[in-house]
């Protein structure tokens, strides 16, 4: 009986038990996926304990713990330990392992939808738009997955300097300002908008104009709220192919049970099912 959790705040409209309930059905293992909510008021450290007690096999942590959860880990993988952030935690014969699963997710997203690029991973030329946390996750996973030729651009030009300092000595990556981005859109063969832009309530909004954009390009943004932003309206008005955010939800989720079970669990018909839950209702949380 898998005991899996899910600790973030808030979380009360979070999709992860429905995702993760989905996959136990799927996998016919039998278990449970709860939410576990630590307002801010509470002691961190209590509620691990208490965690440690409960014994569960495992857990996704969110916003804004997944940085304070480190300590309390016995271990780190690579990738959480490159990304200083950990959303997965496998209970490991008592020894917790955290793990990221955000950035795989996302790349598992993409060739899932676009399996063409895996197999010319080394020629693509992508261009990656914002420089916070999610992007950081993105950027390591594509370089790691063997995507050489990434560009990155962000409103503020240090950031994405920043960034770049976690390139790989076999990648190529130049930093732009936004403005640059916007004149170069069609030298490149995938966009990924990774900042809030155009997340609700501020739906008109986007990062930048793709008005030079080429017929063709893949378009993504990480923003599921809506499913469908401006961002990728717009893309989508001038002939691009375009990869919606709440898929990058779902594979990470995918990997992380993958982590806790040992299985392999398809995600085939649950985005559709996903986009009717987030058009049908406000959800606030990952
Ligand atoms: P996350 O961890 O979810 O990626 P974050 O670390 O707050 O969130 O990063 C937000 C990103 O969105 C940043 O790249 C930010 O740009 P700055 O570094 O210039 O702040 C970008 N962003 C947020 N609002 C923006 C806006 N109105 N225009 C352009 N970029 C914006």
């Amino acid at each position: 009986m898998y005991q899996l959790k899910l600790i973030g705040y808030p979380i009360e409209h979070s999709l992860s038990p429905w995702i993760h309930e989905q996959f136990l059905a799927r996998t016919k293992l039998a278990g449970t996926y709860q939410i576990h909510e630590i307002p801010l008021s509470d002691s961190f450290s209590e509620q691990m304990v208490k965690l440690k007690r409960e014994n569960v096999h495992g857990f996704n942590v969110t916003v804004p713990y997944k940085q304070t959860i480190i300590p309390f880990l016995d271990e780190l993988n690579e990738d959480a330990k490159r990304m200083g952030a950990v959303n997965t935690v496998v209970n490991d014969a008592g020894k917790w392992i955290g793990y990221n699963t955000d950035g795989s997710g996302y790349v598992r997203s993409l060739e899932n939808a676009f399996p063409h690029l895996a197999t010319e991973r080394d020629t693509n030329r992508i261009l990656l738009l914002g420089a916070g946390g999610a992007a950081r996750g993105i950027y390591d996973a594509l370089q790691h997955a063997g995507y050489l030729s990434i560009d990155l651009a962000n409103r503020t030009l240090e950031a994405a300097k920043h960034l770049s300092h976690s390139k790989l000595p076999e990648s190529k990556t130049s930093v732009k300002t936004l403005a640059e981005a916007e004149k170069s859109v069609a030298t490149y063969d995938v966009i990924i908008q990774t900042s809030s832009v155009g997340m609700k309530p501020h739906v008109e909004n986007t990062i930048i104009s793709l008005k030079h954009l080429k017929k063709g390009t893949i378009v993504s943004d990480i923003v599921y709220q809506p499913i469908e932003t401006k961002f990728l309206k717009i893309a989508k008005s001038h002939g691009a192919l375009i990869h919606h955010g709440h898929m990058m939800l779902l594979f990470q989720a995918q990997h992380a049970f993958e982590l806790w079970t040992g299985q392999k669990v398809t995600t085939e018909g649950m985005d559709i099912a996903l986009k009717n839950i987030l058009e049908g209702e406000s959800f606030v949380n990952r």
